[in-house]
């Protein structure tokens, strides 16, 4: 959850550092640093408290002509956001610099260890330990051999890591290295780049290594990147993928804030997604690298995700379940880890990830896949891990997201399973063809409904009123739309900073409706649906208490309009589809608040994109 970048070539280090930084800062923003190298080998670090400008800010009194260096933006994990505990991390003598991105989980033995043998701890992180292991093993058993100490020094470490670093014993060479946490490698001809993901490269190359778990790189100034496992032994062949988007499609292009940019391009990245999906015999998913007799015998499912992507897994039981008959279990990845797990000869798991790097969801695909079970892997990142370590994967080919709240994955992300799920029903003969081409016209809709929504964006900022003095909000709906519930209730959360509590509303009764007084607001989801009366019922029930309700609506139900006191309309959709379309009202409707709030939509305080740690 923190970025890191590092650079050695021709041209002068920092702007790709810095701009690299800025791109991978929604990896984690509570500090920042770089470390600069010059020919002869000296080492130059800037590094402070707060966010990549504050670093840039400092960065303006150098005159930074090294054509080496390395930087990073940090999530604390261990040590709170400071300057000592900002990266790069150096060992005692000054002249081995570290950024890493993950944890140490063995770095209390480790400090113990390297205290009692004199060295002098400059930070409370974890990642220091690192420093102080290269310097030991350059000075002894590696003989001042920069990629045999850090082999050396990573063999000690428990945990997990991406880590690049420089020695001054070794002028211009970057050594990388990873295992569980993400680092990607491009050669060239100006130079060599590492990088926690393709973002901060794809304005330098459209060509990338991936980095392999355990492996370790020497990054020169000619541009050469050479990959070695983790005893050295050279790889032959790494891992490489092209980059199949631009670097405009991660800046802004004129939109106040990529949760604006992201949120209205929800529609284009369902059309793409949809693209060529559906063939003669049914939906088209070549990518899942399972036989038709192993998906035709698949008898139960687990959906494994974190936060949002969850979500989408509580939606994605109802397609399984209803459309391929196979019973699913939906299983918060943090959770999971810890628990039982029931498989059969012929269990599946769908692992659902924005990133493709969450720690907890990565470790539940590997939990399932050392009991026997296939697992797919639904993603939006290229390359990512889960998308390597899968049997299967089905990329939702949203873009790069940017801002910290997911929201185009969503949605996509829902698209796909839908079309998972379609897939599974066909193969195991649950759903005639016609019923699935049905289906699939229902889904090619889903853009121009979305468009519809984002053209009434009035509503929400209307309703966003309703929140001004709130001190916290409850979501209330019935069947899927109780999930879409708890998707507005966390993008609320997460963006505003406000207390929101999704219930499904019928539960609502039984406990949450004593938080409702006078002017409380109420977010009820009710589109046309076999619960919508059902639900009707529940916001009369919080009217009755003097609740501010706002309710999201099928166009024309006058009956709703009568009771809200704001509305969120959303055109008529298949009640399994709503909820791609209704939770778009719903970003942007915790949106508007958080702007009302003087909130940053993007980079919302405590949180990272990518959470790489458990
Ligand atoms: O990359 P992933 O989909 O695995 O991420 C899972 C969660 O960390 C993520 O969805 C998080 O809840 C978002 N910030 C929600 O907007």
């Amino acid at each position: 959850m923190c970025g890191i970048v590092g650079y050695t070539g021709k041209n002068p280090a920092l702007p790709f550092l810095l701009e690299g930084l800025r791109t991978l800062e929604y990896r984690g923003y509570d500090s920042a640093g770089v470390e600069l190298e010059a020919p002869s080998g000296s080492l130059t670090e800037v590094k402070c408290k707060g966010r990549v400008a504050a670093l840039a800010a400092l960065c303006e009194k150098l005159d930074a002509t090294q054509t080496t260096g390395i930087a990073h933006t940090r999530w604390a994990t261990h040590g709170e956001p400071s300057d000592a505990n900002a990266h790069p991390h150096r060992d005692c003598s000054g002249r081995v610099a570290v950024v890493h991105n993950g944890i140490i989980e063995n770095f209390q033995e480790l400090v113990a260890e390297l205290e009692e043998r004199g060295h002098h701890f400059a930070s409370e992180t974890d990642s220091e330990v690192i420093a102080h292991l290269i310097e030991e093993a350059l000075a002894g058993p590696a003989e001042g051999d920069f990629a045999l100490a850090v082999s050396l020094a990573t063999s000690r470490l428990e945990g997990s890591w991406a880590i690049a670093c420089l020695s001054a014993a070794s002028p211009g060479e970057i050594l990388c290295c990873r295992k569980g946490s993400p680092l990607v490698l491009a050669s060239t001809p100006d130079g060599a780049y590492a990088a926690s993901d393709v973002t901060a490269l794809a304005h330098t190359t459209s060509h990338v290594v991936n980095l392999g778990e355990g492996q370790i790189a020497r990054l020169l100034p000619t541009g050469e990147v050479s990959v070695f496992e983790g005893d050295l032994t050279p790889v032959a062949e790494p891992d490489t993928f092209d980059i199949d988007w631009d670097a405009s499609a991660a800046t802004l292009g004129g939109y106040p804030d990529f949760m604006a940019k992201e949120i209205a391009e929800q529609p284009e990245a369902i059309e793409r997604l949809l693209e060529g999906r559906l063939g003669q015999d049914g939906i088209v998913l070549d990518e899942l690298r399972l036989s038709p007799e192993e998906v035709a015998a698949i008898d139960r499912i687990y959906v494994v995700a974190c936060g949002t992507s969850w979500h989408v897994g509580l939606i994605a039981k109802t397609y399984f379940e209803t459309w391929a008959r196979i019973p699913t279990t939906v299983e918060c990845a943090s959770e999971f880890n810890y628990e039982e797990i029931l498989t059969t000869d012929h269990t599946l798991c769908v692992i659902i990830t924005q990133s493709g790097e969450t720690a907890d969801t990565l470790a539940s695909a590997r939990k399932m896949q050392a009991a026997g079970a296939k697992v797919i892997a639904i993603t939006n990142v290229l390359g990512s891990s889960a998308a390597r370590e899968s049997d299967g994967v089905l990329y939702v080919q949203a873009g790069p997201e940017i801002a910290v709240a997911s929201t185009k994955a969503y949605t996509a992300q829902l698209v796909a399973a839908a079309l998972l799920a379609l897939f599974l029903a066909r193969a195991n003969g649950a759903i005639s063809l016609s019923e699935v081409r049905s289906r699939f016209r229902e889904m090619q809709r889903a853009p121009e409904l979305i468009r519809i929504v984002l053209s009434r964006a009035w509503q929400d900022e209307v309703a966003a009123q309703a929140f001004a003095s709130a001190h916290s909000a409850l979501f209330l709906g019935r069947g899927v739309s109780s999930t879409t519930a708890r998707e507005g209730a966390l993008k609320l959360k997460e963006i505003s900073y406000l207390h929101a509590e999704a219930y499904p509303a019928g539960e609502m009764k039984h406990g949450p409706i004593a938080l409702v007084e006078p002017g409380y607001p109420v977010v009820v989801v009710v589109p046309e649906s076999h619960v919508r009366d059902k639900t009707i019922s529940n916001l009369q029930e919080v009217n009755a208490r003097g609740a501010t309700t706002i309710a999201l609506a099928t166009n024309g139900d006058v009956r709703v309009a009568q009771l809200a006191s704001h509305l969120l309309l959303v055109p008529p959709a298949p009640e399994w589809l709503s909820p791609v379309v209704d939770v778009v009202h719903l970003q942007l409707l915790a949106r508007y608040v958080a702007l009302a709030r003087g909130c940053d939509v993007d980079k919302p305080r405590n949180l990272a994109k990518s959470v790489t740690v458990e």
